[in-house]
């Protein structure tokens, strides 16, 4: 039977359906933040991507304090690797878990000291200003260079995983998510 817990040998059901349903969710996401780089204004397949951008990214920020939370829960039974590799592999879920939450709350920030108003899924969650507030907008432009920070540390991420851990060390720490 599969847990549905944590345990030091593997991740149980709720950690992996989080971890691969996000890792689809974060794909989507860089590919509309992507289009809307390298696509010129009007192009369909642009707007099709960025369509979505907004409520997505909430929804991964959601998402990912559901995941934190989660995480902690079962932290005393997580999978460990002890050694400087392990203590960098810390670090590495740490930062990432920094950046999914800094990258989507920099923008809602913004969203919320602007003159524009901000609905999620339809529903107002923030009504429009009269006047905006200078240091909200300051900050959320800071999203898009972090977003792209991110996805290079997922690029890593995925490169120790399956490179490293899959391929040279051949061990069992990609068959303990998977
Ligand atoms: C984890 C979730 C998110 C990720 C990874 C992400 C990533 C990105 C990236 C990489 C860009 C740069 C695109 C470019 O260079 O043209 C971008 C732009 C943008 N994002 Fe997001 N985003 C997320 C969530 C959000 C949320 C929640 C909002 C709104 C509340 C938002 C609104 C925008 C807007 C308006 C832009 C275009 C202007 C700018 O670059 O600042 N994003 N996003
Ligand atoms: C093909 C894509 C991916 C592969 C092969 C992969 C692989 C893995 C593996 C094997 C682990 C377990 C590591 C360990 O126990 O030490 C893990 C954990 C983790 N991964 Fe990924 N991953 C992928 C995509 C992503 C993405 C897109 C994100 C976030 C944007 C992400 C964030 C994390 C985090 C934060 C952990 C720590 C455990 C947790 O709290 O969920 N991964 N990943």
């Amino acid at each position: 039977m599969m847990k549905l817990t944590d345990s030091p040998e593997r991740y149980g059901l709720i950690s992996r359906f989080l971890h691969w349903g996000m890792a689809i969710l974060f794909a989507m996401q860089f590919a509309s933040a992507a289009a809307h780089w390298a696509l010129p204004r009007g192009s369909s397949l642009r707007e099709t991507l960025w369509a979505y951008h907004v409520n997505l990214g909430v929804t991964l920020l959601l998402l990912v304090v559901l995941r934190g939370l989660w995480g902690l829960w079962n932290l005393r039974a997580r999978p460990t690797e002890a050694g400087p590799m392990g203590k960098a592999a810390k670090a590495g879920h740490a930062a990432l878990y920094a950046l999914m939450a800094i990258v989507p709350s920099l923008k809602i920030i913004g969203a919320a000291g602007g003159t524009r108003g901000f609905s999620y899924l339809g529903f107002q969650i923030f009504p429009a200003r009269e006047t905006a507030i200078a240091w909200t907008k300051t900050i959320s432009e800071w999203h898009g260079a972090l977003g792209w920070s991110l996805a290079i540390l997922v690029l890593g991420h995925i490169g120790a995983a399956l490179v490293w851990h899959h391929l040279v060390k051949r061990d069992n720490v990609l068959k303990r998510m998977a």
